[in-house]
């Protein structure tokens, strides 16, 4: 059960950011703790307590997050006050002394543990933290420790950080963030599809011929070279963000709004994802890497030629999966998911194309052929949904083409200023995991990428794709060996 207050307040808590001086705490979680201050959300004694091996003291630490909360309003005034900050390595079991003594200090018994630090300090940071007593929930009060992605480099590593985790704390205490959940229109799935009746009736391989879900980016790696070449775009992107789109797609109507209820639901999808052999990646996959091109109006750099990447190497900045659950709502349908950076587009969608109506109808009429039911979940940008129908063109013949209905939160909703972490933070202080992945979902979304990451090892084709453009011809071959081809990006 979740401890909110009747006005929705959050209980007093502190939270603990380690890495405090790092660019996600500024850019995104203490943006998102001044507007959820402004809502009224967070209790008027919520602290942040800093840590970070930075030398620095409560004052030099507001200032510093102050500079990226400009935006922020009166809220952060009010914030910035309870910022107090502890400067020690995350590895000597002295700073873990300073911030049990801190919090002891602050007086609050509850309190989050954010780790907004590089991965391989996970399970140190959670292990000192067990080690210190500051995991021990006393009197009421909660601890619990959210996890920044990648968890875990593959499924091995991925279940060694969930067995070290588990070691020092519960459960019910590990908050693995997904930052696709904390998106709006991802939330929506679930009330768009058990809401409505009308689609959960057609929503099964009965009526569905295939869902396509894709996450296109036309930024580079950026600055960020040496964790993207280490990693690629199938780890960057497919175990977790991806398949919670699946997830969220394909699941069983859960017996209720419950955190556990929801998550376990999830997981059986995940948990059905067909684990394809290594020697058949190649058939199910297409990766590509991106050379020269545009990005707007500007020429931009092949992969090859970005700062800290390895020009030799055969990392993928680019994937497509060709991918079955294999229960009974999706035997046989295709799920086509693809990312990639460097494209034409910025565009995060689902799309549902529904089988054609059965034919011998129209067989003597102009109509040379049925455009398929199609359902667009547009997650960014320009949120909304759409669905494409087919209408008799006006005329004297029956001439059948697509029209739209759409929706757009834009239009529909005053949607305020957010980052997405609103949402996580949040549910994260009143105890709500609904939005949080469990260790049985990260694990089989790592087992379901495995044979590809092994199959790859011994070779295959990373083919390289114009900057700017739709992704590798490799992609469109995989989608098109049974007729079907990929939503226009944009
Ligand atoms: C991150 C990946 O998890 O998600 C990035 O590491 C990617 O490579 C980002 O750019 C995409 O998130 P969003 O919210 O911008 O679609």
């Amino acid at each position: 059960m979740f401890a909110v207050s009747d006005e929705g307040t959050a209980p007093s808590a502190t939270l603990v950011i380690f890495g405090a001086t790092g660019d996600l705490t500024r850019r995104l979680l203490v943006p998102s703790l001044a507007n959820l201050m402004r809502d009224g959300l967070l209790a008027r004694d919520f602290t942040i307590l800093g840590v970070s091996f930075e030398p620095g003291d409560d004052l030099r630490l507001r200032e510093t997050l102050g500079e990226f909360c400009q935006e922020c309003g009166p809220a952060w005034s009010d914030l910035q006050s309870r910022i107090h900050y502890v400067e020690g390595d995350f590895l000597d079991d002295a700073t873990y002394a300073a911030v049990g003594a801190k919090l002891a200090d602050i007086g609050h018994g509850s309190a989050g543990f954010y780790l907004a630090v590089a991965p391989k300090f996970f399970g140190e940071i959670a292990e000192r933290l067990g080690r210190a007593g500051l995991l021990e929930e006393r009197d009421g009060a909660f601890r619990r420790i959210c996890i920044e992605k990648p968890f875990g480099h593959d499924l091995a590593s991925a279940r060694a950080l969930n067995a070290r985790l588990l070691a020092v704390a519960d459960e019910t205490q590990i908050y693995r963030i997904d930052h696709f959940l904390g998106k709006e229109t991802v939330q929506n799935i679930m009330v768009t599809r058990f809401a409505n009746n009308l689609l959960e009736a057609v929503w099964n391989h009965r009526y569905i011929d295939h869902v396509q879900i894709t996450a296109a980016e036309t930024v580079g790696v950026e600055k960020r070279g040496s964790y993207y070449d280490a990693t690629g775009a199938l780890r960057d992107m497919v175990p977790n963000h991806l398949f919670q789109l699946l997830a969220a797609i394909g699941m069983e109507p859960p017996n209720s709004f419950g955190a556990e209820a929801i998550r376990t639901e999830k997981a059986k999808v995940i948990e059905a994802i067909r684990r394809v052999k290594p020697h058949e990646a190649e058939q199910y996959s297409a990766r590509g890497r991106y050379g020269t091109g545009r990005s707007g109006e500007t020429e931009v750099v092949a992969y090859d030629a970005e700062p800290n990447v390895d020009p030799a190497g055969s990392t993928e900045t680019y994937v497509a999966l060709k991918l079955y659950v294999d229960n009974w709502r999706w035997a046989g349908v295709p799920f086509f998911l693809r990312t990639g950076k460097r494209l034409s587009a910025r565009d995060t969608e689902i799309v549902v194309a529904f089988k054609p109506a059965p034919y011998a109808l129209f067989h003597d009429t102009a109509a040379s052929r049925l455009p398929p039911n199609i359902m667009t979940i547009q997650i960014q940008p320009d949120e909304g949904l759409s669905l494409s129908l087919s209408a008799k063109k006006p005329g004297p013949r029956i001439d059948i083409v697509p029209v739209d209905l759409a929706f757009s939160y834009a239009d529909r909703f005053k949607v305020g200023r957010s980052t997405g972490y609103e949402t996580l933070l949040y549910d994260m202080l009143v105890g709500d995991q609904t939005l949080f992945q469990r260790a049985d979902m990260i694990e089989s979304g790592w087992a379901a990428v495995q044979p590809f990451l092994e199959g790859w090892v011994s070779g295959g084709e990373v083919e390289t794709y114009e900057a700017g453009g739709a992704g590798p011809a490799g992609a469109d071959r995989l989608i098109g060996r049974e007729g079907r081809a990929w939503h226009r990006l944009g």
